[in-house]
């Protein structure tokens, strides 16, 4: 038995006058059109306790989309129940049974739910409509199938060597105990894929959502449950991350975490677990992909056009944040000039404002705290005299939480822009002489307290050569000639190291591996 290699979903192009484009529009109508009332998802029921938050778009938020169900800590404990009723069934399905639904969750979103999965995610979190198109539809298909696919190869790998008289053979069970998937805001196929794939190996999961990727989570929920997904095996509660935590890691069942946010909470979460591990029953599997702070590096040797397109879609789609956003740059003196030029020429062409006009490529970004956070490092940037508004600078919350793309040259390589993670639409540049190539080299390592992802842009193969050895640790996702962003599951297998995660690579048979814990059986004849 064998599930086919899948190719990657192919990118719908919405263009003007495109039967897609009015059905996506007629979708974003529809959406607008009532409050939606969304429930938590705890075994077979749907659970409104009456205590709603609120869901707004980040560009409109005079405008009330939904309002969703609030638990507490009786929730969580709710969820671990149900999900630990549903285990023993869940794992005694034959794998192929449990590949069948994903697979089929994937034809789901690639046909009748696209449409709702774009607009919910446009809206919800502020995205346009090709950034969404390449994140809740085409990344979350291919999550599903690409992990259907890492999966079979688990399930059928080799059996070790058996002598005669005795069968040696390895079997994958799935983790004993539940696992929590705590997922982002930033990308709806992450938010799918941690507690999805979890599942996949056969384990029971808990999922909980960052408050402000909820009205897309709730129709991934509603996708999976179409594609037959039994009752309790994903449990989608709307419960304050640290009363969640509190719940979850202190319980005997606790067997794992599939974490994708910022370092700091990662780190918390990890002393936590840590400092409770004695009430476990067995060590929790800890998976987290966490902050960045991507760079690109150019060379004298670089085409300037290549470096400002780099550093533009870079930075800037989905308003910098991106895990992966390239929010520092390291120019050459010979090429700044050009490069500049290439930004403001590009940017005074960028448009901003809602997700509905999709000629805007600049949307809000996702909260009111986190643009008062961003205007605050704009407003000291531009109180330094030792930083030049290159370009952008403006702001205004007045209908949505708008920020515009802003480039800041600065003189000190370790100013606090080139070094804090902003999640934003600010890029910070640094312009070194060019015979200083190999300082800056050892600049960018020692900075790279992240390491998630990172560019060198050259024509020169010895350079090339010397950044990809040099900074073989700052990045755990390192591209050579091209923007920092867009890895592409099956082709680029995503994630970083040092304060940026533990590596797992979303999207491949090493994150699959976490979910099991395989027994080795001896049998003699
Ligand atoms: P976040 O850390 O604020 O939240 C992530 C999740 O943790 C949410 O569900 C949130 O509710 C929960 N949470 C927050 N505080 C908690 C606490 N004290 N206890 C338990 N749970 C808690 O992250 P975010 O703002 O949603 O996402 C942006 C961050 O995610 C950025 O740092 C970005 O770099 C990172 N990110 C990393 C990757 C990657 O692959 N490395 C991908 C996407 C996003
Ligand atoms: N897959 C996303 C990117 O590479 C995180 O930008």
């Amino acid at each position: 038995f064998n599930v086919p290699k899948p190719q990657n979903e192919p990118v719908l192009n919405y263009g003007p006058g495109s039967a897609e484009r009015a059905s996506l529009q007629a979708a974003l109508q529809q959406a607008r059109s009532y409050i939606a009332d969304i429930p938590m998802y705890i075994g077979a029921d749907e659970v409104r306790t009456g205590k709603t938050g609120e869901v707004r778009p980040p560009h409109d938020h005079k405008h009330l989309l939904a309002k969703f169900h609030e638990g507490d800590a009786t929730h969580v404990t709710a969820a671990i129940n149900a999900a630990l009723a549903a285990k023993a069934g869940w794992e005694d399905l034959a794998w192929e049974q449990r590949a069948a639904i994903f697979l089929k969750a994937a034809e789901l979103i690639a046909g009748p739910y696209r449409d709702k999965i774009n607009a919910a995610t446009m809206l919800g979190q502020s995205k346009n409509v090709y950034q969404a198109e390449i994140d809740s539809a085409c990344e979350l298909i291919d999550f599903l199938r690409f992990n259907v696919h890492y999966m079979t190869e688990i399930y059928q790998q080799q059996p070790p060597i058996s002598p005669k008289g005795i069968w040696n053979r390895v079997e994958q069970r799935p983790l004993e105990g539940f696992v929590f998937a705590l997922t982002p805001f930033n990308f709806t196929a992450i938010a799918g894929n941690l507690p999805a794939s979890a599942a996949m190996m056969g384990n029971v999961v808990v999922w909980k959502p960052a408050y402000t990727q909820i009205y897309a989570a709730n129709v991934i929920m509603q996708v999976l449950r179409e594609a037959g997904l039994p009752s309790g095996v994903i449990n989608l509660i709307y419960v304050d991350g640290p009363v969640a935590g509190d719940v979850i890691f202190s319980h005997h069942d606790f067997a794992g975490i599939h974490f994708t946010g910022s370092t700091g909470v990662f780190q918390n979460i990890w002393k936590t677990i840590g400092n409770n591990i004695h009430q476990y029953k067995t060590y929790p599997r800890i998976v987290g992909e966490t902050g960045g702070k991507d760079f690109v590096l150019a060379h004298s040797s670089a085409d300037a056009e290549v470096v400002s397109t780099a550093l533009l879609r870079g930075a800037f789609e989905y308003q910098g944040q991106k895990c992966s956003a390239a929010s520092r740059a390291y120019i050459p003196f010979s090429l700044w000039p050009a490069v500049k030029a290439n930004m403001q020429r590009d940017l005074a062409s960028f448009k901003m404002g809602p997700v509905e006009d999709f000629s805007n490529f600049i949307n809000a970004v996702i909260s009111e705290a986190s643009f008062d956070k961003l205007a605050n490092y704009i407003d000291t940037a531009r109180q330094d005299s030792n930083v030049e508004l290159v370009a952008g600078g403006g702001y205004d919350k007045s209908t949505g939480w708008f920020i515009e793309p802003t480039v800041l040259r600065v003189n000190d390589p370790y100013y606090t822009t080139m070094c804090e993670e902003l999640f934003g639409p600010v890029l910070s540049v640094y312009v070194y002489k060019d015979e200083k190539f190999d300082e800056v080299l050892d600049i960018v390592d020692k900075t790279s307290v992240y390491a998630l992802t990172g560019s060198i842009i050259a024509q020169d193969r010895y350079i090339i050569a010397r950044a990809t050895q040099y900074l073989r640790n700052a990045a755990g996702n390192f591209y050579i000639n091209d923007k920092p962003t867009g890895a592409v599951v099956g082709q680029q297998p995503f994630g970083g190291a040092r304060g940026s995660g533990t590596n797992d690579k979303a999207g491949s048979m090493i994150n699959l591996l976490r979910w099991v814990s395989p027994r080795t059986i001896k049998e003699t004849f």
